[in-house]
């Protein structure tokens, strides 16, 4: 096992370690530099100019259940957005709260009675503008719509522009691929969750254009990750059970905006068929190396959903052309 995990490391280009971590195999409460626990859920990481900025859910204070929910619908208020920066994935130093909740105005799409998950912040070359996108919703998930804030640096702050039903379509759980060429796609589970859609971003990245794709149809995935290897498009996605842990699966496409064909579980070993008790919500490339990528979840605490942790472990894709994720043990 720590073969495996030292391996992993020695791949890296700059040093990659849980030392700060409570436990080796994860998963991990991560430690800021300032010795408090990272606080960035449902997170995204953007690498920039030779820096790595997490971006993610604030999830602070009580975990409660929304009054009249038939289903496990816990929350805590919205928290707004944190972010984190780092050179060497190890040590994340707390750059603020990017995007605040708002606590007076409650028509606020950022109102704490709201919903805020799953942001991921891109950089837009021509612009020079980081766009951050994220999940906006009520606290029934009736509201189901995409939110875009602009910044015009990494560590913010980002204005908040709006938020919008691409194409007039439900939206939840999502996230941003941006392409070699620098087309931005909004990956974003739709239709009450069954069928997943891609949809081509304008140019700014600031709206979405009408090239709009559904995929997964009837599915019910939720979750997304996408990367790219060897010019195939993957995407990890989960299943819909609320907080609770699921098996994960991956699709895989030859062209982004073309057909996606599902397979089946990408995480191997112990307590793969429950992601190792975790949902995807981002996979990282490693800076200057080849298939080498980090699968990143969040292990969801629902009853105390300050306490959620993190895992990462390992992704790469294998000479069959399958996503394979490993843990350390
Ligand atoms: C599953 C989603 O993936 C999470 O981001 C969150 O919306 C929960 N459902 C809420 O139950």
């Amino acid at each position: 096992m720590r073969n495996l995990l030292f391996s992993f490391i020695l791949f890296l280009p700059i040093t990659f370690c849980f030392s700060q971590a409570k436990k080796e195999t994860g998963p991990f409460t991560f430690i800021d530099t300032g010795g408090k626990p990272i606080n960035a859920h449902g997170g995204g990481i953007l690498y920039h100019n030779n820096t790595y900025y997490w971006y993610g859910e604030i999830k602070r204070g009580k975990t409660f259940k929304v009054p009249g929910s038939n289903w496990e619908n816990y929350r805590v208020n919205a928290g707004g957005v944190s972010c984190y920066s780092s050179k060497n994935l190890r040590e994340w130093k707390f750059a603020g709260v990017v995007l605040p909740a708002n606590k007076t105005d409650q028509n606020s799409d950022l109102h704490i009675s709201k919903v805020i998950e799953r942001p991921k912040v891109i950089y837009n070359k021509k612009t020079k503008q980081f766009v951050m996108w994220m999940h906006i919703d009520s606290d029934d998930y009736a509201y189901a719509r995409s939110g875009v804030a602009v910044s015009n640096s990494p560590t913010g702050p980002f204005k908040y522009l709006g938020s919008e039903k691409p194409n007039g379509n439900m939206a939840r759980d999502m996230t941003i691929f941006v392409d070699d060429d620098g087309k931005a796609y909004h990956f974003y589970s739709s239709e009450d969750n069954a069928t997943m859609h891609i949809a081509l971003l304008t140019d700014d990245y600031l709206k979405h254009t009408t090239t709009d794709k559904r995929i997964l149809i009837g599915l019910s995935r939720e979750a997304p990750a996408v990367f790219k290897y060897q010019k195939k498009y993957y995407l990890i996605t989960s299943g819909c059970t609320g907080w609770s842990p699921n098996e994960a699966n991956y699709a895989v496409a030859n062209d982004i905006l073309g057909e996606w064909k599902a397979y089946g579980n990408p995480c191997l070993g112990k307590d793969a068929d429950k992601t190792y008790y975790a949902q995807s919500t981002f996979v990282l490339p490693v800076q200057g190396k080849i298939n080498q990528f980090i699968f990143m979840a969040d292990q969801w605490s629902k009853l105390d959903l300050e306490k959620s942790k993190y895992l990462w472990y390992p992704l790469s894709v294998n000479t069959e052309g399958l996503p394979e994720i490993k843990p350390y043990k």
